[in-house]
């Protein structure tokens, strides 16, 4: 006679596994603790981009592991064990086109959540340490972006790094030592591509992970800022609990951009270029699409020259992030309502759409080019 166990005994079991693993960590008041956060004004749809992130970010290290199973780090096999992993191993162009998509995917909801929580005045007293570290967690995604890109070693890979090592090296005092040790040598080589591969599957990783829980545990502690407008009173009335809706709100988030990642990862799949050799040929250097800006700006006549290029790859982009260091500490007005606050609305708009004019000039330059 076959014995096929009881549900209830099934429920017991589990009951009893968590009912172990509860009196030892106090796992349900753990996991109340954090589904009853209360979200002062109710949930929102503009507060999903930091959940989005941290799953975009889980996704990125579960198809990077996968990847680091076929690829091989060094200058004479990385460019074939790319071309085995979108050739040969199975759903490997899935795999690899899904990876790189992720990555734009994480540019594109960091820049969604900077723009949320600065428009909303999140940024505000008391929540100054959790823009801090993530103004961190944003360079951290810059680097995933630059230094994922010479992996493959085809031509792209190749000049791109060529480039933003050559920009970097015009930073006074620090420039030349960082481009040395970025590069490993006087053109990029087998120490650049370990060094890029180091600080792409560890170094940043670990800081992000390091980092991201940092900024939760600093986001808890002061809790959500909640709308911009309504009086105190108003907003305790509408107050709903991270469980259910706002809960929902990230699964559906998350769930539209893994739909948006697999479609564009179909449709648009990772195509290497020539295998990485120190002459051009008649292949244009260019960055990836989120330093395009950064790149057309550098075109622009003022400038050109040693002096120029370094105020405009450096100086100035050094000079915003600055800026945007200091703002919690400069902006003391506790006014978050945005259409009150007309230099900041009218400084994001400015900037945002400085981005966009010079990405697609950069875009049709790109064209004009080719
Ligand atoms: C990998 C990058 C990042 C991750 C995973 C992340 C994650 C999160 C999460 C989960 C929250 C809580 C809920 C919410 O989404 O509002 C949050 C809140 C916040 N984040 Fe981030 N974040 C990242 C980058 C950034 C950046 C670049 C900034 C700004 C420079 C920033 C500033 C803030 C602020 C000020 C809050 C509080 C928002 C509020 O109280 O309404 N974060 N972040």
């Amino acid at each position: 006679m076959s014995h096929t166990p009881s549900t209830s005994t099934e429920t017991t079991v589990i009951e009893k596994v968590i009912a172990f693993v509860d009196e030892r960590v106090g796992l349900k008041l753990l996991v109340a603790k954090m589904l009853n956060e209360p979200v002062p004004g109710g949930s929102r749809w503009a507060y999903v981009f930091g959940s989005v992130l941290l799953f975009i970010f889980i996704m990125q290290a579960i198809t990077g592991v996968l990847l680091m199973f076929y690829y091989v780090p060094t200058a004479d096999h990385a460019y074939a064990s790319t071309q085995y992993i979108l050739h040969d191993v199975d759903y490997g162009w899935f795999l690899l086109s899904y990876h790189f998509w992720g990555s734009t995917a994480m540019v594109v909801c960091v820049f969604a959540h900077i723009s949320q929580v600065f428009l909303w005045g999140a940024y505000k007293k008391p929540r100054e340490l959790i823009w801090l570290v993530g103004l961190a967690l944003f360079g951290i995604v810059m680097g995933f972006g630059f230094t994922g890109y010479l992996l493959p070693w085809d031509q792209r890979a190749y000049w791109a790094t060529t480039v933003g090592v050559e920009i970097m090296d015009k930073t006074p005092l620090i420039g030349d030592f960082i481009a040395r040790f970025l590069k490993g040598g006087a053109t990029p080589g087998q120490m650049t591509l370990s060094r890029f591969f180091v600080i792409h599957v560890m170094v940043l990783p670990a800081a992000l992970m390091g980092l991201a829980g940092l900024h939760l545990f600093l986001f808890r502690s002061a809790g959500p800022a909640g709308p911009f407008r309504g009086t105190p009173e108003e907003l305790k009335a509408k107050t709903d609990y991270f469980f259910p809706r706002q809960i929902w709100k990230d699964i559906v988030g998350m769930a539209t951009v893994f739909a948006c990642i697999c479609a564009l990862a179909f449709w648009e799949p990772v195509v290497l270029l020539e295998e990485a050799t120190p002459d051009p040929g008649d292949y244009h250097p260019e960055p990836e699409w989120y330093f395009l800006f950064l790149f057309q700006l550098l075109r622009l006549k003022m400038f050109s020259g040693e002096l120029g290029q370094f105020v405009g790859a450096m100086a100035l982009p050094g000079a915003f992030m600055a800026l945007l260091a200091v703002l919690p500490f400069i902006d003391k007005d506790p006014e978050r309502n945005i259409f009150k606050r007309p230099v900041a609305l009218i400084g994001w708009v400015v900037v945002m759409a400085a981005i966009l004019i010079f990405t697609i000039s950069a875009i049709i330059n790109r064209e004009f080019l080719d």
